[in-house]
């Protein structure tokens, strides 16, 4: 059912807001050392419709690291540049009901089933044109920062604690690198994973961003394209499938939206043709999914019918 974006959308937040507030439920990610230094309490949300129209509430302008709420959104930029078959041959488009760090590999293929975990991710990365760090974080990050519309930069401590501390995910690399699907060295592509993962956002470029996606691939704030509309629809699909991880069967009953959440405390959430929306609160589930974002866009789409069925 479509939205009434004449509905007092900052009211709706504020409620959505408010009902989430006292569930001091979860923890914060303590894997990667520094994201347990961000502050448990903080709570936002924001909603950009594909008019352009940017609504907010709480701590929508704290920035937080993006971690794997990049996942989509660097896939979406490698679905741009090389096209679904190309990126295919390396990772597949499946939700593989995994922890987002498993080991995912088809054994046929030697492919990673899912893009939106860990070992898909990385070879993602790795697609990303350029043979150096630099040149290949240059893409990504020049890439995000047009689907928010600003200039993003890494919180190098997590950058640097994620970099000391990733070596499972090496482990994966060397994997994929081992089953030809790593398109480049593993240093490379970690290395530019990780800086990928510490760039820091807030709330509301995550709802920007999902509502690029949500247009078919044009920034609605900037008015820039910043995707093809091919590339924006392949990557929503598999939002809808694989955003959330092992809870993405569950997300899909209860939420009926794609999305895709991050250890950092953000979610994305896009409602395509409508709007996109960015949630920020820090303590996790089991999963590693923020627990009053889901609470909020459950509630979200409960009181105002967003179910996409
Ligand atoms: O690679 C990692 O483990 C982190 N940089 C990102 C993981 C993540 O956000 C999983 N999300 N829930």
């Amino acid at each position: 059912m479509p939205v009434d974006l004449h509905h007092p959308v900052r009211a709706t937040l504020d409620a959505v807001l408010d009902a989430a507030r006292p569930d001091t439920s979860g923890e914060v990610a303590s894997y990667i050392p520094e994201l347990a230094d961000v502050e448990p309490e903080r709570l936002g949300i924001a909603l950009v419709s594909t008019r352009g129209d940017v609504h907010d509430a709480g701590d929508s302008d704290v920035a937080f690291t993006i971690q794997s709420v990049s996942k989509p959104f660097v896939f979406a930029l490698a679905l741009d540049a090389l096209g679904v078959d190309e990126v295919t041959k390396h990772v597949g488009l499946e939700p593989s009901g995994e922890p987002f760090n498993a080991i995912s590999l088809e054994a046929a293929s030697g492919r990673p089933l899912n893009p939106m975990i860990n070992a898909g991710a990385i070879v993602t990365t790795s697609l990303i044109a350029g043979d150096t760090v630099e040149d290949k974080f240059g893409v990504i990050r020049s890439g995000l920062e047009r689907f928010a519309g600003r200039d993003l930069l890494v919180d190098e401590d997590v950058f640097s604690s994620e970099a000391r501390t990733g070596d499972r995910n090496r482990a994966l690399a060397y994997l994929t690198k081992s089953a030809g699907t790593l398109a480049a060295d593993v240093e490379v592509a970690t290395t530019a994973y990780f800086r990928q993962c510490s760039l820091s956002v807030t709330a509301r470029d995550l709802a920007i961003m999902a509502a690029t996606l949500a247009t078919g691939g044009v920034n609605p704030v900037s008015g820039e394209r910043v995707i093809s509309e091919d590339a924006a629809r392949w990557t929503t699909a598999v939002m809808t499938s694989c955003g959330m991880y092992d809870e993405s069967g569950h997300w899909m009953v209860h939420v009926g939206l794609p999305a895709k959440s991050g250890v950092g405390g953000g979610i994305v959430a896009v409602q395509p043709g409508q709007f996109g929306i960015g949630t920020f609160s820090p303590r996790l589930d089991a999963r590693g999914n923020s627990v009053r974002g889901v609470a909020m866009l459950e509630r979200l789409s409960a009181q105002y019918g967003l179910h996409m069925l």
